[in-house]
């Protein structure tokens, strides 16, 4: 298949009218799948009233057929199309993060969403990204968007064009390239359905911000043990991973250096993924800095983006830093916990 590739200026493209993207929008309505820029990373969408077009994505990605989709909609009012009811804690959540990076699950309204989409649970995860160009899209197409990540399923999620392109050029009608996103990890997960909100995968809205605004909310037991089984499908595939085995490492710069000099010493080639601040510090193979420490956002903007770096080097191992699991930073540890398949070393352990 030929992927058509549209580069989309946010500026230009509004004030002709949105052409490029109504083309893109075109597809969707034909039921093709159009990769789309959001503020988090970028969607692979297809219309989530079709089943043709949702199988089309499970199919582009190499997706596990029990894996449920996020649809996504350009406005708070077409929540009524997909979902049942709207509790009022979810109301609260929307009121106060769409559009944004936040997911919200949802009672489904029976026999509207193709039943790929939600791989057969009676529930459905809704989201209106913050994203003029996705938005642009979806408003065009007149459809709710089904849109996993635009990853080959297993890889980092894209947070640039060039890495749909990469993993699914030739699979898939169509790129929108908007350029880089945003917040740089997925949506965070939220289950409205019962009594309290549960966190099903922390992302860039905090469990702070959503107590601020419901009150309470709890994480789902699986982001505490990883031995449980996770009320989010999506979340028990090993994900986000580079080619080269992943290792946390728990300890002092000294520590953390040592570790790569023995591995060094044994012929290995090693990565180390750190910190601005930190990077002179060290001495490996290949050394990516990710953001700045003291500000974690900027670890999640640029935390795919390095893990697909190492993919063009040859190392043979990768070692990271590790960061406080608090706002933020629980969903950046969330990711390289997966990354790394839980595989840690840690100083204190070290002896
Ligand atoms: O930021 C994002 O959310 C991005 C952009 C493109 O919007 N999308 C994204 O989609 O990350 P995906 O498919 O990679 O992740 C969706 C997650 C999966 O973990 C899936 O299991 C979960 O949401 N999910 C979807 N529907 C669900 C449902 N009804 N109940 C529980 N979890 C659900
Ligand atoms: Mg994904």
């Amino acid at each position: 298949m030929q992927t058509k590739y549209w580069v989309v200026d946010n500026y230009e493209e509004k004030s002709k009218g949105y052409p490029q993207v109504k083309k893109a929008a075109a597809y969707l309505i034909d039921n093709e799948v159009v990769a789309f820029p959001t503020e988090t990373v970028y969607g692979l969408g297809g219309n989530a009233l079709s089943e043709e077009a949702a199988l089309k994505i499970f199919q582009a990605k190499g997706r596990p057929a029990d894996n449920p989709l996020i649809v996504h909609i350009s406005s708070k009012e077409q929540v009524a199309e997909v979902a049942a009811e709207v509790p009022q804690a979810a109301k609260k959540l929307m009121d106060a993060f769409w559009p944004g990076p936040l997911t919200i699950i949802f009672t489904k309204q029976p026999n509207r969403l193709a039943e790929a989409v939600t791989a057969g649970l009676d529930t459905v995860a809704v989201r209106m990204p913050n994203h003029p160009v996705a938005l642009a899209l979806i408003e065009a197409a007149g459809l709710p968007i089904a849109a996993p990540s635009a990853n080959r399923s297993g890889k980092p999620s894209p947070t640039a064009a060039k890495h749909v392109y990469d993993d699914l050029n030739g699979r898939i009608a169509g790129i929108v390239d908007g350029g880089e996103t945003g917040v740089g990890v997925e949506s965070t997960v939220v289950d409205c359905t019962g009594e309290t909100p549960v966190i099903l995968r922390p992302g860039g809205i905090t469990k702070e911000d959503i107590e601020a605004v419901t009150g309470a909310a709890m994480l789902d037991v699986a982001l505490q043990d990883h031995q449980a089984r996770p009320k989010s499908p999506g979340m028990k595939y090993t994900h986000y991973a580079p080619d080269a085995p992943v290792y946390l490492l728990e300890g002092s710069p000294e520590w953390i250096q040592k570790q790569i000099d023995k591995m060094r010493e044994q012929g290995k080639k090693v990565g180390l993924l750190t910190t601005e601040e930190r990077l002179s510090r060290f001495e490996a193979d290949v050394v990516l800095p990710c953001g700045q420490r003291e500000d974690l956002s900027t670890v999640a903007h640029s935390l795919y983006e390095v893990l697909r770096s190492f993919n063009e080097t040859d190392v043979d191992i990768i070692y990271s830093e590790t960061f406080p699991s608090e706002g933020v930073g629980l969903a950046v540890m969330n990711r390289l916990e997966k990354a790394a398949g839980h595989r840690w070393l840690r100083e204190k352990e070290d002896s």
